[in-house]
């Protein structure tokens, strides 16, 4: 995970944040823009609100534009990636006062103290795990950082039909060893990622402590929920 992202950010980080701006020329306005949207969504849209505006996490912040959306509602944001590179440049773009990036090993919130955070998000992040015990370790963290009340913004792919979703990650891969490879990488375990059925999600959610509190797009890679921690 940790090289493809690299990669990916030396080559062209804003496209691979954001893969519907143009590769060639992608817009900066439109890509904060986009994360002003997402942290809109995720603070508009839950049924239920933060205890309060002190700390909020990112998981997988890649360059920090919803970071930098957040840093208007709370005290202080912090976002964690697996990628040194998208940590370098995220440091670069967003430079503010109360927004810090930290490099992560993909699977902790480490330096977060338990029960300390008021809202903890991640978007597009779940979707490219390869594996569902990454997801599930960055869920407990979530909710180890996050206070009585706190809330979570979890977005992921929640497609339907395993069947289908193995025959495209199998197609993929066969498309690959042919010689006709995604020209931009966008075919490999590391971008395809997991999706996760919303009965495994609320396991997941219910396990570490979470009650869920909200949906929004079922049954689709951006599907979204909100749950609240209680201790
Ligand atoms: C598609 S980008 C999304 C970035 C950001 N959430 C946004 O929408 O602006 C995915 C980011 O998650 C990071 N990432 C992938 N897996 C991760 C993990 N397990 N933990 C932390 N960061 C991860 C990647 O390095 C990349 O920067």
């Amino acid at each position: 995970m940790r090289s493809f992202w690299d990669e990916a950010a030396q080559r062209n980080a804003m496209f691979y944040v954001d893969t519907s701006l143009g590769y060639d020329d992608p817009d900066p306005e439109a890509f904060l823009a986009g994360g002003r949207r997402i942290a809109d969504i995720a603070l508009d849209e839950t049924k239920a609100t933060p205890p309060g505006h002190g700390l909020a996490v990112e998981i997988g912040s890649g360059l920090g534009r919803i970071c930098a959306a957040l840093s208007e509602t709370f005290e202080k944001v912090v976002g964690f990636d697996i990628s040194a590179e998208m940590v370098r440049q995220a440091e670069e773009l967003v430079n503010r006062p109360n927004v810090e990036f930290r490099h992560g090993n993909g699977v902790s919130l480490t330096g977060v103290d338990d029960a300390t955070a008021d809202f903890v998000l991640t978007f597009t992040v779940f979707q490219h795990a390869p594996r569902r015990s990454i997801i599930r370790a960055n869920i407990h963290e979530a909710a180890r950082v996050l206070r009585d009340g706190g809330v979570f913004a979890v977005q992921w792919n929640a497609t339907p039909g395993p069947i289908r979703w193995r025959a495209h990650r199998i197609k993929m891969g066969l498309l690959g060893r042919l010689g006709r490879a995604d020209a931009k990488g966008r075919d490999v375990p590391q971008f395809l990622g997991s999706r996760v059925p919303l009965g495994a999600m609320d396991r997941m959610l219910a396990d570490a402590g979470f009650i869920r509190v909200g949906l929004a797009e079922p049954d689709s890679l951006f599907t979204w929920a909100w749950a609240v921690r209680r201790r």
